[in-house]
């Protein structure tokens, strides 16, 4: 028997690979990805090595992540219940994939992550995982062991001579994940939704009031819908995203603190950071407002709530989430063009935007004589069809208040 752990290398996941060995008497597989956390994952191999593992898969998943799950995301100006921007949610279809392809690469027949059983992230890796192989077993250790403190968890550690280094880092109250679109925070303080996050516990922006005096411009070039560019630039998506976490980061953009409603039915309260992302979805609406037609945009913003809730609910490897990006896909064959962005204390604004794929026509909308493509006379007519039903039923008595 064999089954394959999202192993980060930290305490928790430690612990589940020594009780799995233990408690199922298996053989584990680590998989550690690099998806722009910020933490080397190197170290993880002599970790894991400590623990006996003997399978032990280490990738840098960076590009991949960013082409494959974050732009494709964005293109729909995808955003949770009007303000998350499913950081968390749109990394676990990435790991559930490459947990069963390791699965089948290496002969397990399970996989096993760290997640708790209050949360989305159980949900996402495991319809993830039977989406894609269908016969797979699911080991949940927080849904089964009693370990549910620190002290256990750490009694653990001793009875077991669990080799891992808890005392060199001071542990985050928070729980916190972290990949190129954002880092979260939930518990501790947050717990309370009236408590304030304490200035110190953000770790990418500094805050608005600390920013730069002077605005920092850039010009984003997009191409069917992703930036493919910055400042005349070419970059990879990844570059992309890390090179506005920074320039959002230092300019206080990015944070947010919301209440929100977990798929499992509960309330919870989370802080969250994304700077790129805050950039790339205020931008990527510009150069839609000038290369979509009307009706396609805005059937577009209506798929759009659906959407999020399919990522968020962990339904990546889905029906209805392949129709719905085929769907948004087709809509960005001409959103190409450069956005101006202005930074500054907090904000991401658009200071202006181009494309040769524009429908705007300075001609028509001008307030100044245009040249005859749009007759005033017409509009006469326009109105008084369309209140016609108005007009009908206001002269039938209809009330008017
Ligand atoms: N509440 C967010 C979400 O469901 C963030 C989850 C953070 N996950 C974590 N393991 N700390 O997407
Ligand atoms: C967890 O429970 O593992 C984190 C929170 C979540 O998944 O929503």
């Amino acid at each position: 028997k064999k089954v394959v752990l999202a192993y980060s290398g930290g305490l928790d996941t430690s612990v589940i690979v020594k009780w799995l060995q233990e408690t199922y008497d298996c053989e584990v597989v680590t998989f550690t990805a690099d998806i722009g956390q910020g933490e080397e994952v190197e170290p993880a191999r002599a970790k894991a090595q400590a623990l006996g593992v003997k399978e032990i898969h280490i990738e840098d998943l960076r590009e991949e992540f960013v082409r494959d799950y974050v732009y494709p995301m964005f293109r729909a100006n995808t955003i949770y219940e009007g303000e998350y921007l499913l950081g968390t949610s749109i990394a676990r279809p990435l790991i559930a994939r490459r947990l069963i392809e390791i699965a089948d690469q290496t002969g397990a027949d399970a996989i096993s992550h760290g997640a708790t059983g209050k949360g989305n992230d159980q949900v996402r890796f495991e319809l993830g995982a039977y989406a894609l192989k269908p016969g797979v077993k699911v080991i949940a250790p927080w849904r089964e062991w009693d370990l549910n403190s620190r002290e256990k968890l750490m009694a653990y550690c001793q009875q077991h001579d669990i080799p891992v280094d808890f005392s060199s880092k001071k542990k985050s109250p928070y729980s916190m994940d972290a990949n190129l679109l954002h880092i979260s925070y939930e518990g501790g303080i947050l717990e309370d939704p009236w408590a304030e996050a304490e200035e110190e516990m953000w770790r990418w922006s500094v805050s608005p009031e600390a920013a730069p005096e002077s605005p920092t411009y850039i010009e984003l070039t997009y191409d069917k819908g992703d930036i493919v560019a910055i400042d005349g630039v070419p970059m990879k998506p990844h570059e992309v995203l890390e090179k506005l976490n920074k320039l959002g980061g230092d300019n206080g953009i990015g944070r947010l603190d919301i209440v929100e409603n977990r798929y499992v039915g509960m309330k919870s309260r989370g802080c969250y950071e994304t700077p790129g992302g805050t950039i790339m979805l205020r931008a990527h609406r510009a150069i839609e407002s000038l290369t979509l037609d009307r009706e396609e945009a805005h059937l577009k913003d209506e798929l759009m709530p659906k959407y999020a809730e399919v990522i968020y609910n962990g339904y990546w490897w889905s029906p209805e989430r392949r129709m719905l990006q085929a769907a948004i896909d087709e809509t960005q064959k001409n959103v190409s063009g450069v956005v101006r962005m202005k930074l500054y204390k907090g904000s991401a604004t658009v200071a202006g935007r181009k494309s040769e794929a524009s429908l705007f026509d300075e001609s028509i909308a001008t307030f100044e004589d245009d040249a005859g493509a749009y007759d005033q006379k017409d509009a006469e007519g326009f109105i008084k069809l369309n209140a016609l039903r108005l007009r009908i039923a206001a002269g039938k008595g209809r009330r008017q208040d």
